[in-house]
C-alpha cells in the first residue's frame, strides 16, 4: 500500500488559486478527510491526485512512483494510477442487478491479466459480504433504497481492491441516521480492506468523528493536518478553532501582557480580569518577535515569486479570519482597526464546555438560553453584555434569568494572537 505524497501543489485559473502551494503526505492506511468550506478547494485536490485534474505545478508522488511532476513532465494518467473513487453521484446502472454493477469493473481488468469467471465471482461475493449486501445480488438498482444503493456503490468501487480510495461526499443524499449508520460501515471498511481512504466532506462532525487525519484546507490554503482531537484540543488559528466543533468556541476578545511568573493578565468581557496560565513555557514577546519574522520572510519570498517569470498574483486573496462576538444587543459596531492591533490584543478561546457551572464560582452570569436534550443542555449565559455558550451534561433544568456562577475548568484554554489569528499557547483561565 502507498503513501501519497503532494509538494507544493498549486491549482490555479488565471488569478484564482483553487489548491494553493499544498504539502501533504497522506501515510499508508490513514484515513484522511479533506475538510473546509465550500469552494474551498477539496475536490480539487482530490481530483489532482487521481489524475483528473492537471495541476498548474508541483509534484505528486503515489507509492515510488511520481505520476505528476510539472518541471519534469511527468504526468501518469488517472487509469494507469490504481484508485478508485466513489463521487457523490454514484449513478448504478440501473440495467444490471447488483451482482452485474459489482462485477462489470473486475471483467474490464486487463492488467497484469484478465481475472477469470471464478475469480470476479470471488471478488464479488466477498466485498459484498464486507458491505452487507448478499442478500441483493439479484435485484436491481430502483429495488433497492437509496442506503443499499449506496452500499452498492461502494462496493463496486472496492472490488477492483484499489489501494488507494478516494470519497468525495459520498453520504451526502443519505438521511441523518442512515449517515450514521454508514459512517461506521466506512471505518469497519477501512480496516478489514487495508486500503488508504481520502475522503472529502464539509460536514465537521464526519471528519471529526472518522479521519485518523483531518487535513483542513481554507480558500486553497492548508489550515491544519493532524488527529482530530489534536485539531479540536490545539487548533493553529481562529480559523481552525471555529470551522471545528459544535456548538461553536467562544470567543473572548481580551487585552494583556505577559506577568515575570509568565502569567498573562487580561481584561475581558467589558472589565473583568483574568489570569491565563500557560500550559508549557511561553514567551511572550518572543513568540510575537518570530511572528513579525516570519511574517518579513514571507513577504520577501512572496516578492522573489512575483519577479519571476510567468507569476500570476493570487486574486482570492487570504486574509485573516474574521470571528463572531455573540452580544446580547448585536448592534452592529463600527469595525476595528486593524492597524490599531497592537500585541496587547488577544482572543480568548473558549469550548463550551469548559464553562462549568459551580457554586461559588468567580464568574457572574445570567441564564440567557437553555435547550436541553435530555443527555445534556447547551446554555446562554449572559455576562455583561456579551454572551456565552456552554454545554452542560446530564438533566439539569436552568430558568431564563436565572444567576449562576462559573468557572472556566481545565488546561484546554486557547490564547490567540489577534493580529495574526493564530494560537500563542493552551493553558488555564482563572477570573
Ligand atoms: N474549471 C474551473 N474553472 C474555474 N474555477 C474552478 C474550476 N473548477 C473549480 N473552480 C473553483 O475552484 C474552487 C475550488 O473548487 P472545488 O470543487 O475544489 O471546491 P470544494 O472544496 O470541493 O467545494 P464543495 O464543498 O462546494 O464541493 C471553487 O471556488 C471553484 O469555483
Ligand atoms: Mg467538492
Amino acid at each position: 500500500m502507498p503513501e501519497i505524497k503532494l509538494e507544493h501543489v498549486t491549482k490555479r485559473w488565471n488569478k484564482f488559486y483553487a489548491v494553493d502551494d499544498l504539502d501533504l503526505v497522506i501515510e499508508d492506511n490513514a484515513f484522511v478527510t479533506l475538510l473546509g468550506p465550500s469552494g474551498c478547494g477539496k475536490t480539487t485536490t482530490l481530483r489532482m491526485i487521481a489524475g483528473l485534474e492537471t495541476p498548474t505545478s508541483g509534484r505528486i508522488t503515489i507509492g515510488d512512483k511520481v505520476v505528476f511532476d510539472s518541471a519534469l513532465g511527468i504526468n501518469v494518467p488517472a487509469n494507469k494510477r490504481r484508485v478508485g473513487f466513489l463521487f457523490q453521484n454514484y449513478a448504478l446502472w440501473p440495467n444490471m442487478t447488483v451482482y452485474q454493477n459489482i462485477a462489470f469493473g473486475l471483467s474490464n481488468i486487463r492488467e497484469p491479466r484478465r481475472l477469470t469467471k471464478q475469480e470476479i465471482d470471488e471478488t464479488v461475493h466477498r466485498v459484498a459480504r464486507v458491505v452487507k449486501i448478499n442478500a441483493f445480488m439479484d435485484r436491481y438498482p430502483a429495488e433497492l433504497s437509496g442506503g443499499q444503493q449506496q452500499r452498492v456503490a461502494i462496493a463496486r468501487t472496492l472490488a477492483p481492491e484499489p489501494a488507494v480510495l478516494f470519497m468525495d461526499e459520498p453520504l451526502s443524499n443519505l438521511d441523518a441516521k442512515l449517515r450514521l449508520e454508514m459512517r461506521y460501515e466506512l471505518q469497519r471498511l477501512h480496516v478489514e480492506t487495508g486500503s488508504t481512504f481520502v475522503y472529502v466532506t464539509h460536514d465537521q462532525m464526519e471528519a471529526m468523528t472518522l479521519a485518523t487525519q483531518i487535513c483542513l484546507i481554507n480558500n486553497g490554503v492548508l489550515q491544519q493536518y493532524d488527529a482530530p482531537l489534536t485539531v479540536y484540543h490545539r487548533p493553529n488559528n481562529l480559523f481552525v478553532a471555529d470551522f471545528v466543533g459544535n456548538p461553536s468556541i467562544n470567543f473572548i476578545e481580551a487585552k494583556g501582557a505577559q506577568r515575570a511568573d509568565g502569567a498573562v493578565e487580561l481584561t475581558l468581557l467589558g472589565d473583568k480580569k483574568a489570569v491565563f496560565t500557560p500550559a508549557g513555557p511561553l514567551d511572550l514577546p518572543a513568540w510575537f518577535a518570530r511572528r513579525d519574522g516570519e511574517a518579513a520572510a514571507a513577504e520577501q519570498e512572496h516578492s522573489k515569486k512575483a519577479a519571476e517569470k510567468g507569476f500570476v498574483e493570487k486574486g482570492n486573496k487570504d486574509e485573516t479570519f474574521v470571528y463572531h462576538i455573540d452580544r446580547v444587543t448585536d448592534e452592529e459596531e463600527a469595525p476595528a482597526q486593524t492597524a490599531e492591533l497592537t500585541n496587547e490584543d488577544l482572543v480568548i478561546g473558549l469550548r463550551p464546555e469548559f464553562i462549568e457551572i459551580a457554586e461559588g464560582g468567580a464568574l457572574d452570569g445570567e441564564i440567557y438560553g437553555a435547550m436541553p436534550t435530555g443527555m445534556e443542555s447547551t446554555i446562554k449565559v449572559r455576562v455583561g453584555d456579551y454572551l456565552l455558550t456552554g454545554v452542560v451534561f446530564g438533566s439539569t433544568l436552568f430558568k431564563i434569568g436565572e444567576k449562576v456562577k462559573m468557572n472556566i475548568s481545565g488546561g484546554n484554554i486557547l490564547l490567540f494572537d489577534r493580529k495574526s489569528g493564530r494560537r500563542i499557547a493552551a493553558g488555564t483561565l482563572e477570573f
